[in-house]
């Protein structure tokens, strides 16, 4: 091949970034910010022509502002909606198009797969390819692979390199992480993994962890947020266990966290986000592909993760089982939903708890209003839900804390004179100042009772769970 996979940074060549998101933007920045020509490639042309003048869509990355205006100014980085020419003129073609899953958790590769046909059309010999974006395992070395060379008549490994390299930041601390996270990377051969580590080695200062192949990377990053899912999904059956023992659940937690090997997380009333709720499923849809022989007894492969996803989209009901242990049936109470963010200070409600509790408190015959400071009364409704007028406040039986926003550290609860409980779903707000407004103040987990048996004591999730077969 053309290309020296070691000499990437000396011979400045061009590096194309696929997909200007939240993650895309900042990484063509940070590429630009050392020495490369960067073209980013988007086919939203609203994104495309924002970076041309100088401006950044992304909210979450302030610095981006300052670092866009100036790079497009020296000429170092600049963006199109032409991704085939711009991987024509580039070496490096880093792809950070989202993969998502679909109400029924079928992952949905239509955008990744016509990036990669666009990719494909302009892909030259001897030019670097890495995915970043999170897969189920497999997807770089067989799916997207055979697209890239069945469009572009040129073989991996032999005419160009091919990698993976799971993106590991956090939206709104990305430069930082950049920094300190270690940097995964894995090759469809040795030369391919070897040309990715010199490129991450010239834009990075964090240390690179070389995996055997693009699969086992795919895998590091199914694992580190399956994980978290699981972690919570424990929090939250200690949680249960906590109220149905009349133990608080949080300072248990944190003595046994003084541990060294026990990191368990907090409870609450659900998990959010397009990735600690959504990568588990990637993780299942890689089972198809696993050797069926191997199963650990009776359960199905990756049992446990399957069982958290439930357990946590459970907590939703729970909450609500909580509040009419308090406030009685909801039948005709209104209740409202503080937070539709996924989770505190963003604008964002992708897989947001909030759908679950609003579902969950319907269920039980409750009028549902919600409030979220970071969002307009028209995307509220948008967003298919009933924003909280002033009229409506005397209304208020009950108030669930689902997203922990700053602004609701200095929220006037005195105003819900009706309000008899407020359930602090992510343990976020000051109980002195909603005990002194007359209202009872809740956690999940704070072994608080009424009445001397809940439903969950009655009906462990997992037991349930286990009887109906896990599905
Ligand atoms: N957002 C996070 O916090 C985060 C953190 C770590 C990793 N990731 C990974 O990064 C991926 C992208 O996340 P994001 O937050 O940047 O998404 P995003 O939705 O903000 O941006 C995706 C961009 O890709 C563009 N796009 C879609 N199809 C395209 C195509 N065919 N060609 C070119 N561009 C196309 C969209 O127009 C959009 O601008 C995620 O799917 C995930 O795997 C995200």
């Amino acid at each position: 091949m053309q290309s020296n996979s070691s000499d990437f940074h000396q011979s400045s060549p061009t590096v194309a970034v696929i997909g200007l998101g939240k993650i895309g933007l900042p990484l063509a920045v940070q590429y630009a910010q050392h020495g490369y020509r960067v073209i980013g490639c988007d086919i939203n042309l609203k994104v495309v022509e924002m970076l041309n003048a100088g401006q950044s869509h992304v909210q979450e990355e302030p610095e981006l502002d300052a670092d866009i205006a100036r790079l497009v100014e020296e000429g170092l980085l600049w963006a199109t909606v032409h991704t085939d020419e711009a991987v024509r003129l580039s070496e490096v073609v880093v792809v950070i198009v989202p993969v998502v899953v679909d109400a029924q958790h079928r992952v949905n590769y239509r955008a990744i797969d016509a990036a990669t046909e666009t990719i494909a059309a302009g892909l030259q010999p001897g030019t670097l390819v890495v995915y970043e974006t999170t897969f189920p395992v497999g997807t770089t070395s067989s799916r997207l692979r055979h697209i890239l060379e069945h469009t572009s008549n040129l073989q991996a490994g032999k005419d160009f390199y091919l990698a993976y390299s799971p993106e590991r930041v956090s939206s709104g601390s990305i430069f930082r992480d950049l920094r300190i996270y270690p940097k995964v990377v894995g090759g469809i051969d040795e030369q391919s993994t070897a040309a990715a580590i010199a490129f991450y080695r010239s834009v990075l200062e964090a240390d690179i962890i070389p995996m055997k192949s693009t699969d086992e990377a795919e895998f590091v990053k199914l694992i580190e947020t399956t994980y978290r899912d699981v972690n919570i999904a424990l929090a939250n059956e200690y949680a249960c266990f906590a109220d149905a023992h009349g133990l608080d659940v949080s300072a248990a937690i944190a003595a046994a966290n003084t541990q060294p090997y026990s990191h368990i997380h907090m409870p609450g009333v659900g998990v959010g986000g397009h990735c600690i709720p959504v990568y588990p499923y990637f993780l299942l849809a890689s089972v198809e592909k696993a050797d069926p022989q191997v199963t650990l007894s009776e359960l199905p492969l990756l049992a446990l993760p399957r069982f958290a996803r439930r357990i946590n989209d459970a907590m939703a009901d729970y909450a609500v089982q909580r509040i009419e242990a308090i406030a009685g049936s909801l039948a005709q109470q209104s209740v409202l939903i503080l937070g539709v963010a996924y989770r505190g200070d963003v604008h964002e409600a992708a897989f947001t708890s909030a759908k679950l509790l609003r579902d969950a408190l319907f269920k039980h015959g409750a009028t549902v209003y919600v409030d979220d400071p970071l969002f307009s009364q028209s995307e509220l409704r948008a967003l298919g839900y009933t924003p909280l007028l002033p009229e409506f406040e005397g209304e208020i039986d009950a108030i669930i804390l689902q997203a922990g926003h700053q602004a609701y550290q200095a929220f006037d609860f005195g105003r819900f004179a009706r309000c008899q409980v407020i359930l602090d779903g992510r343990r976020a707000l000051n109980s002195e100042r909603i005990e002194s407004a007359g209202i009872r103040y809740i956690t999940i987990g704070d072994g608080y009772r009424e009445k001397p048996a809940q439903e969950c004591h009655k009906q462990p999730v997992i037991s349930s769970m286990l009887q109906s077969g896990g599905e």
